[in-house]
């Protein structure tokens, strides 16, 4: 049986072993990898799929600063074992992460990944805002979900940066 819920701390090695079976060595190219460069992600919004004391999905979120909007999160990473892809639980680690940022009324997730990947859940492309983000050259990847209701057209735009004072 497979269980959704909180990370706790204690699992932070087998994440590590989850991510490097999932992504291999190239996480370490990866610019949402560069990015985070060992930041610590929000806590409360780190959830793990376990199969008995199995380790089998992570997402996490960390807090980041869009332009001069504080009240925003990257997403990332996300990953399910191999041995367990294409059973839904990326989709519901995906979900329940969402919704727990939602509840915590985060106005912004951005993401950095494949967009028909994450558009499924409602990301969309960030290439009408101007927002740069660090060692980032393929742009397309750059994908953002609104969750408050104002325009943002306007609102966000300028560097994406690490938000250290809110983890
Ligand atoms: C991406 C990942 C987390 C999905 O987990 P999962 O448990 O296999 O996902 P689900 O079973 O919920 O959904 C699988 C669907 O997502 C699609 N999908 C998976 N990775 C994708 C990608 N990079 N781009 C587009 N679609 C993708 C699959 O084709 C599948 O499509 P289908 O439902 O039409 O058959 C997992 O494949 C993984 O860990 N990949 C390596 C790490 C990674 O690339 N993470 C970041 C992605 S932005």
């Amino acid at each position: 049986m497979i269980n959704l819920g909180p990370e706790d701390i204690s699992m932070q090695s087998k994440v590590e072993h989850l991510l490097n079976l999932a992504f291999g060595q190239k996480r370490f190219l990866n610019p949402s990898h560069k990015f985070r460069n060992n930041s610590t992600p929000v806590r409360d919004l780190c959830f793990v799929a376990k199969k008995e004391k199995e380790v089998i999905g992570t997402i996490r979120f960390t807090s980041i600063i869009v332009g001069k909007e504080k009240s925003a999160v990257l997403l990332g990473p996300i990953a399910v074992s191999p041995a367990y892809q294409g059973q839904g639980i990326g989709s519901s680690l995906m979900e329940l992460g969402i919704s727990v940022v939602r509840n915590k009324c985060i106005a912004l997730v951005i993401a950095i990944g494949d967009p028909s990947y994450l558009s499924r859940f409602g990301f969309q492309s960030a290439n009408t805002y101007e927002l740069t983000f660090p060692n980032l050259y393929e742009s397309e990847k750059l994908m953002i979900l609104k969750i408050s209701n104002i325009s943002i057209k306007n609102i966000y735009k300028g560097d994406i940066s690490l938000n250290l004072g809110n983890s």
